[in-house]
């Protein structure tokens, strides 16, 4: 080969491979295929970079005019390389901010706190009161709602077949007639009893289940709260005191109450009190039973076969107990005439006590 026809085959593949990489280029539409044709032509085994390393097959008198020309090449294909990088980038992107446009004007999802259940609510502000009044509040864990007939009924004084336990239609489980679920928060009264010597002053609240039929006022399932104080000189007196202030505190000293005798097996005496239905004023309505007022505890002063059965001396210490309704408390204060309201899980209705205490 002559010089002459070796140095024009090297500008004609230089031509060609110029046009043929620009072609290419402009067919492109990724980055990744971008970079393998840059390697393809520029790399270190690229296609370019051999004819450049054959340049020395050139003879020295037209190295330098291929040489420029090479070099040219080379510079324009890495700019257009450049450029089209550039471009496909920015497309990229374009795409991307259509695609993933984020209207930060959108309102946001509101995310509402929960609440806590009027029930709970109303307990708590009880529980406050009892403890002003130097009352613990105990843990109910240690008091069961799956009881035995000898905590709900006979270490209350009910003894078996006795007629007093009509009061409350009771709920019997498979086990057998001597489990239960309980009736009354009053098991408490002797589980706490057994565990402590008087002094005593406690309340402690919990579920508890009676056989009724579902009304307005009255569910098989209710809440009470139970209180016991027990100790050297106790009276009826303080009885008295305590809840007469108990119920000023919740209602407001102008809320008419009644105070009125009644029978427990395990308190002599006993009393119950009323508070007037707010729904009606006293008036009589379906709420109160057409009465004017609500019962909304039992009490009494404990009776010595309990504290006996219980190995607590009854010479020595003498005691009262009551035992709360908390839905009727809550019904009363909040003019609430349905007592179902409390467990259909109505957001409307829960959410009006948000804050409330
Ligand atoms: N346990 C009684 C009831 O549920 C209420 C009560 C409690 C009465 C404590 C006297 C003393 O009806």
């Amino acid at each position: 080969m002559t010089s002459n026809s070796s140095t024009q085959t090297m500008q004609e593949a230089l031509r060609q491979l110029e046009s043929e990489t620009l072609t290419a280029l402009a067919a492109l539409s990724d980055v990744l295929s971008l970079e393998e044709l840059r390697v393809s032509v520029l790399g270190r085994k690229g296609t370019l970079t051999q004819i450049l390393r054959s340049l020395k097959e050139v003879p020295a008198e037209e190295r330098s005019a291929v040489g420029s020309m090479a070099n040219g090449i080379q510079d324009g294909l890495n700019q257009a390389i450049d450029q089209k990088k550039q471009s496909l980038q920015a497309s990229k992107w374009q795409a991307q901010i259509t695609t993933e446009a984020l209207d930060v004007t959108m309102p946001g999802r509101v995310r509402t706190p929960g609440v806590l259940h009027p029930l709970t609510l109303v307990t708590e502000e009880i529980c406050d009161i009892f403890r002003l009044m130097g009352f613990h509040v105990i843990d109910d864990t240690l008091c069961p709602e799956v009881e035995t007939d000898y905590y709900n009924f006979e270490a209350l004084n009910f003894p078996a077949d006795h007629p007093a336990r009509d009061m409350q239609d009771t709920f019997y489980t498979h086990v057998g007639p001597e489990v239960l679920l309980r009736s009354q928060t009053s098991n408490a009264q002797i589980r706490h009893m057994e565990a402590h010597q008087p002094p005593v002053q406690v309340v402690v609240s919990g579920r508890v289940y009676r056989n009724e039929e579902v009304s307005s006022r009255k569910n098989v399932l209710f809440h009470q709260l139970e209180g016991l104080w027990v100790d050297e000189n106790v009276s009826m007196a303080d009885l008295k005191g305590v809840l007469h202030r108990f119920v000023a505190l919740f209602f407001g000293e102008e809320r008419p109450t009644r105070f009125r005798s009644s029978y427990f097996p395990f308190t002599e005496p006993s009393a119950e009190m009323d508070v007037q239905c707010i729904l009606c004023t006293g008036a009589g309505c379906r709420t109160c039973g057409h009465h004017g007022w609500l019962e909304i505890l039992g009490a009494g002063m404990v009776d010595p076969n309990v504290l006996q059965g219980v190995k607590i001396d009854p010479e020595k210490y003498v005691g009262f107990a009551f035992g709360v309704g908390i839905e009727r408390m809550a019904m009363l204060k909040y003019g609430i005439d349905n007592i179902r309201a409390f467990y259909t899980n109505d957001q409307r209705f829960l959410t009006q006590f948000r804050g409330l205490s």
